[in-house]
């Protein structure tokens, strides 16, 4: 595809050619055909990282290059993903991470989100910034577990409120971003001036109290609807007054995840969400065995950024993380597919992560143990020998 002068996709008028879902055979697929059916604007807000993309390229290659060390002869012919988080039994630990606005890729929103979800037995993540309200997201769910990530506002009565609905709404746990008191550098959305397009709420936020900043564009840091002061006792504060366990989404520093557990998070989510913010943080799958090293066990570790592919998920786990959540590759398929599109790119990755473990002679969750990586299986074997 044609690369425009600032690395983005090209800005050519959406298409409205229908696409054959069964011809897309892995998640890569679905970018393309994805982009090419959304408005300009929402291509790049979509497609696009922080600044110069450095880490956006990272998050997907730094998987590509890690090696794996499969075990021969091993009998694969049951493959088992069942996994358990937070005391919820899930069939596979692919989780749809937090994104916004579901409305602007299906008219259906995160309805249909939900709905394909549920049709791959995909455990959601709801985002503070959806397109539907906490109490038609809970009716969308219905008996399916799902999380509701949570941007706290400067007002924090009001965010107290927004926890309030959304576990009276069915949420089984806060996912708390912690590396956004502002957005990064998004070139391209500021070329868009994609926040002023009309048509969109976020209905989840609506009434939240925020001062007006008259800040010309090219000064503006703060975003309205972030709070910039956030701080650790915040995170102390929102596992007090929370009925629901509260997971922290938004780590790469060890040291950082391993005081969010002692402020009593529940899980942790290494994440440089999708490199969107800060560019040049390190792709996630550097960073997650400081996190793993430094959490020592005491909660899951979770993982997102540029999860495309089976292998990718399996290198996850066998680093130590317990599941991973995909971001974009979800909304590729909603824009193409409505629920039928996430369903199938949550299948693909699911089936490739089976592949995957038959393949390296693992066929259960718990065989897949570090020595499958080809970096510590090459160490190991040094020592050895
Ligand atoms: C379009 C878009 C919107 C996002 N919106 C949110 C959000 O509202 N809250 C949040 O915590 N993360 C948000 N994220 C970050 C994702 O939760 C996740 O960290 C990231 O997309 C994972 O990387 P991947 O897209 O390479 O899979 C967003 C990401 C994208 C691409």
């Amino acid at each position: 595809m044609a690369r425009d002068r600032l690395g983005g996709v090209e800005n050519s008028e959406p298409s409205d050619e229908a696409v054959d879902l069964l011809e897309l055979v892995s998640l890569p697929m679905f970018e393309e055909p994805a982009n090419a059916q959304l408005a300009p604007a929402i291509r790049h807000y979509v497609a696009g990282g922080a600044a110069d993309e450095h880490t956006l390229r990272g998050n997907v290659d730094a998987w590509a290059e890690i090696g794996l060390a499969p075990r021969t002869l091993v009998d694969v012919s049951s493959l088992a993903t069942e996994t358990q988080l937070l005391g919820i039994e899930l069939a596979h630990p692919i989780l749809l991470a937090p994104t916004a606005q579901h409305r602007a890729y299906h008219p259906l929103g995160e309805a249909a989100t939900l709905q394909g979800a549920r049709a791959a037995d995909a455990l959601c993540v709801m985002s503070s910034l959806g397109a539907t309200s906490l109490a038609e997201l809970g009716a969308a769910a219905g008996s399916d577990p799902w999380f509701f990530q949570l941007y706290v506002q400067r007002d924090r009565g009001f965010t107290e409120e927004v926890v309030r609905r959304a576990v009276a709404a069915g949420a089984k746990a806060l996912v708390l971003t912690v590396d956004t008191p502002t957005l990064g550098a998004r070139d391209r959305d500021k070329r868009n001036q994609l926040g002023r397009i009309d048509g969109y709420t976020y209905p989840i936020l609506a009434d939240a109290p925020t001062a007006a900043e008259e800040v010309a564009p090219h000064r503006r840091i703060f975003n309205p609807l972030l709070a910039p002061d956030i701080t650790w006792s915040d995170l102390e504060w929102l596992v007090e007054i929370s009925p629901v366990p509260v997971v922290t989404k938004g780590h790469l520093r060890g040291d950082d995840a391993a005081r969010a557990v002692d402020c009593g998070a529940a899980a942790v989510i290494v994440s440089n969400h999708g490199a969107r913010n800060l560019d040049t943080v390190p792709a996630t799958a550097t960073a997650l065995p400081f996190v793993v090293d430094a959490v020592a066990d005491r909660v899951p570790v979770l993982v997102d950024g540029g999860i495309r592919r089976g292998t990718d998920v399996v290198k996850a786990l066998l680093m130590g993380a317990s599941a991973v959540l995909v971001g974009r590759p979800i909304i590729w398929g909603l824009t193409l597919g409505g629920a039928a599109g996430v369903q199938q790119v949550i299948e693909i990755l699911r089936t490739e992560l089976e592949m995957a473990m038959a393949l390296l002679g693992a066929p259960t969750l718990a065989d897949l143990t570090p020595d499958l990586l080809w970096p510590t299986y090459a160490a190991e074997a040094t020592e050895r020998s």
